[in-house]
């Protein structure tokens, strides 16, 4: 047994819906280690237990495994927005979300972040940015006024498998983003940061 299949069986199942859907997203799309998984869903689920948020921006929602994850942990009240690009997905996102007793509680836009944030009325009480690498500080600079004192933003991917070591190849525009992103935050006094080395990095940065 590897140490990553002893911690799977020592916390909550992700459940039927989401193994479902974690196995149908690994026989039918590309790239499927995209989604969130069994560790990263739990923990999503945890910090929405722990901080209770009200509203939630999710930017890439991808197959909605995060969303189902994050959904499971919020008040039936609650709301999370989530943001996906491409409209292809948008099929197998409803699938699941269908399929979910927390479907009242998730809100799929489809379309380019950059464009439907500006047109969110709300203000979040945690964001997690996962979406296009190139853009995390544009994500950042857009979702910021929009995220309460005391809100949190979550940022996936920041290690970027190891990549934010190396000196990046100019053409290597995803490694470029995130080493910009991870510069930004880190001089960024409004908020407070940890990157959690989960998975490919998670980033937590708590807006003062
Ligand atoms: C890593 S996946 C998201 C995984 C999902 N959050 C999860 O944890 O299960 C990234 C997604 O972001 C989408 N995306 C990329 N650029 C985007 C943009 N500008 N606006 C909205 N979605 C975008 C991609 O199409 C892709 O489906």
């Amino acid at each position: 047994m590897t140490i990553d299949e002893y911690i799977l069986s020592h916390i909550d199942e992700e459940g039927t819906l989401l193994s479902s859907l974690n196995r149908d997203a690994n026989v039918n799309l590309l790239r499927p280690r995209m989604l969130s998984g069994h560790l990263q869903g739990r923990i999503l689920k945890m910090f929405c237990r722990m901080l209770r948020p009200y509203r939630i921006l999710e930017i890439g929602t991808y197959t909605g495994y995060a969303t189902l994850c994050m959904a499971e942990g919020i008040e039936d009240d609650a709301l999370i927005h989530t943001l996906e690009i491409n409209d292809e997905m948008e099929d197998f996102i409803l699938k699941y979300l269908d399929r979910s007793p927390h479907k009242d509680k998730v809100r799929l836009h489809i379309g380019d972040a950059m464009d439907i944030i500006p047109q969110l009325d709300e203000t979040f009480d945690m964001v997690f940015i996962d979406a296009d690498k190139r853009l995390y500080s544009d994500y950042y600079d857009q979702v910021f006024p929009k995220v309460r004192p005391g809100g949190l933003i979550l940022a996936d991917n920041t290690l970027w498998d190891g990549k934010v070591l190396e000196k990046p190849h100019p053409s290597d525009k995803q490694t470029i983003g995130i080493l910009a992103f991870n510069e930004k935050i880190k001089n960024d006094d409004r908020v407070e940061k940890v990157i959690l080395p989960l998975r490919d990095g998670l980033t937590m940065i708590w807006k003062k």
